[in-house]
């Protein structure tokens, strides 16, 4: 598969494909919006719409049609699964870390990426943090997690000393949540318990926001049927001021591995999913098992109101995003993710760019070309540069499926749109 580039002409045809594309989302809207209690999520134009009008060439005469006629059955399926149009970006790589992981998670303190869990392999977990320093550009200072802790798929969030991990998925291939919470002391590298979370739930947006630890989202115990319950606790200073965890309103959709942001005293849940792998039934080992999942573009925000609004969408459906984003000058900048499986092969399919939601214009950007496309990838910037290590690769430039687990960690010079 190609990844298209603005430079590419395939007027006439993307025309069509675009009216095809037209139909089938405003068929695909109104299914959505029949099985949404959200009814305005359904009123936004479906993002695989935007994202072919964005792909127009400027001069679209057509000369190197015919180059390019191989490319365009693909493109007919589905805008959604494929690369966009993006600024190339240099990338410099830079130490690997200690080991490769996958649905892993990590937290930035000051010139520290603190790298927690996730797979090695499906068949082996890690229970350890590893930790960046920006400044050394060196990988140290592991230690161990609480044995109890959950190894992957956690919810995590800092207030800049203590981190705050909520519950996850507890041991390898497609075993289940624990309820089990934890803090760890940054300045003292110890742990301690923390009040459970009412249930278990698998890959939850977690965020400090308002003086309250917030989780809400993620899968039920099996993984994959979405979750819509969101609780808060009150906490300061890595302790819990109540007994409690407290009902707070459910979020719009439910489901595993977005981008939960708070910027500006105003609440971000990004992207995702519902549906996910689930043990198969009877395994010993809980072998892993594909079920269909929907990935989404949809954007919700909290405000001091407490009901959800609906913010402009993603430029493509993007999932897997939950340790993936950092904000820089009022903008939320997202690495990579997974997006709407393959039409034809139904494998799942990365993505390969960088995303910016500027929140002085409330506005979407596509700004660059990771080497790869890469899911659950951890993320960190430290002056002027942005740096992502560990995830899931895809197979290659041509083929956007899922590959090898990755260790390695690169930076590029990170440019906003203003
Ligand atoms: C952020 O804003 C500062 C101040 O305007 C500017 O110097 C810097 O280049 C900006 N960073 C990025 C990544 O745009």
């Amino acid at each position: 598969m190609a990844r298209p580039t603005g430079k590419q002409n395939y007027g006439r045809v993307v025309l069509v494909s675009c009216l095809a594309l037209l139909a089938a989302g405003l068929v695909a809207d109104f299914l959505w919006a029949s099985s949404h209690r959200f009814s305005s999520v359904g009123m936004s134009l479906p993002s695989s719409v935007t994202t072919v009008i964005g792909q127009l060439p400027p001069n679209s005469n057509g000369k190197d049609t015919e180059k390019k006629k191989d490319k365009v059955r693909e493109r007919k399926l589905s805008a959604t699964f494929q690369d966009l149009a993006a600024p190339e970006l240099k990338w410099e790589k830079m130490a690997a870390a200690p080991v490769p992981r996958l649905d892993g998670a990590a937290i930035q303190i000051r010139n520290f990426l603190y790298v927690f869990a996730g797979y090695g392999t499906i068949d082996i977990v890690h229970s350890h943090v590893d930790i960046y320093n920006f400044v050394d550009k060196s990988w140290g200072g592991r230690f161990d997690m609480p044995k109890e802790m959950a190894h992957s798929h956690l919810g995590m969030v800092t207030d800049g000393r203590y981190i705050y991990i909520v519950t996850g998925q507890y041991g390898p291939q497609c075993r289940g949540p624990t309820a089990k919470t934890f803090v760890l002391d940054t300045d003292t590298n110890s742990w301690s318990d923390f009040v459970p979370l009412p249930v278990p739930r698998y890959a939850p947006a977690t965020q400090l926001w308002r003086g309250r630890l917030h989780v809400m989202g993620g899968s039920k115990e099996n993984r994959h049927t979405p979750g819509l319950e969101h609780w808060s606790i009150a906490v300061k200073d890595g302790k819990a001021l109540e007994k409690e965890w407290r009902n707070e309103i459910p979020i719009p959709r439910g489901g595993p591995h977005r981008a939960c942001v708070v910027v500006d005293d105003r609440l971000f849940v990004i992207g995702g999913q519902e549906g996910d792998f689930m043990a198969k039934p009877g395994s010993p080992i809980f072998k892993c098992s594909r079920r269909m999942e929907v990935v989404f573009s949809d954007v919700y925000m909290l405000d001091e109101e407490m009901k959800w609004k609906v913010m402009p969408s993603m430029p493509k459906p993007d999932s897997h995003i939950e340790f993936a984003w950092k904000v820089v000058n009022n903008s939320i900048v997202i690495v990579g993710g997974t997006t709407e499986k393959h039409p034809e092969t139904k494998k799942m399919v990365l993505v390969g760019e960088i995303f910016q939601f500027n929140l002085n214009t409330m506005k979407w950007y596509v700004i660059g070309k990771l080497p790869y496309r890469v899911k659950t990838t951890l993320v960190g910037y430290w002056e002027g540069q942005l740096y992502f290590t560990s995830g899931q690769r895809d197979k290659g430039p041509d083929d956007p499926a899922p590959r090898k687990v990755m260790a390695d960690m690169w930076r590029t010079k990170l440019i906003l749109n203003p």
